[in-house]
């Protein structure tokens, strides 16, 4: 008896792992390294979506240089209205005039609590070998996105 109890307990409890949410289960903490990890490995970042209204490569503005293109995840993608829902990414590709690839940055919505004045956004400036720095509750980074608070910081997509 004490068998087949132990053997329901366990197939309920895989069960219910199983089912669990699988997005902030395995989602990185604020961390660069674990966010670079799971950006390029575990959930590479090429694979996600453009959104709808920026698609591929677009013009952009200083500081972030003359052209890039912006990924966003599914957590992000299926978000209805700002504030985005947590586990959200987006990373953007920056590139020169002459179109090479030069810098990615990153926000992330990390975690309840994180930041909560500046909407628990996690940023990151990354060299293309995964070099994060600044990294953080960056002041720059929030000073420009945080003109946007409605929008929940995000510049390039207008939430209706
Ligand atoms: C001087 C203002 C300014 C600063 C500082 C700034 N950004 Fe941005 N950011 C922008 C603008 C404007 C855009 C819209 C795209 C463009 O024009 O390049 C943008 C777009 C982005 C995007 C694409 C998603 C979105 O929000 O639209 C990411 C990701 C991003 N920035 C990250 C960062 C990070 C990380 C930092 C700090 C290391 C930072 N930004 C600092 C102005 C700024």
């Amino acid at each position: 008896m004490k068998k087949i109890v132990m053997i329901v307990g366990f197939v309920l409890c895989a069960a219910s792992l199983a089912l669990a949410p699988m997005a902030l289960a395995d989602m990185p903490g604020p961390n660069a390294k674990e966010l670079w990890n799971y950006i390029t490995k575990v959930s590479p970042y090429q694979k996600w979506s453009f959104w709808p209204d920026h698609q591929g490569m677009q013009p952009g503005r200083a500081p972030h240089g003359p052209f890039h293109k912006v990924y966003v995840n599914d957590i992000l993608l299926n978000s209805p209205a700002p504030p985005v829902q947590y586990g959200s990414i987006e990373v953007k590709e920056s590139y020169n005039k002459a179109k090479k690839f030069v810098a990615i940055t990153v926000q992330y919505k990390v975690k309840k609590g994180y930041n909560p004045n500046d909407g628990d956004w996690f940023w990151v400036k990354y060299s293309l070998k995964g070099r994060g720095k600044p990294a953080g509750k960056v002041k720059g980074c929030i000073e420009c996105h945080g003109t946007r608070v409605k929008n929940d910081f995000i510049l390039v997509h207008e939430f209706k």
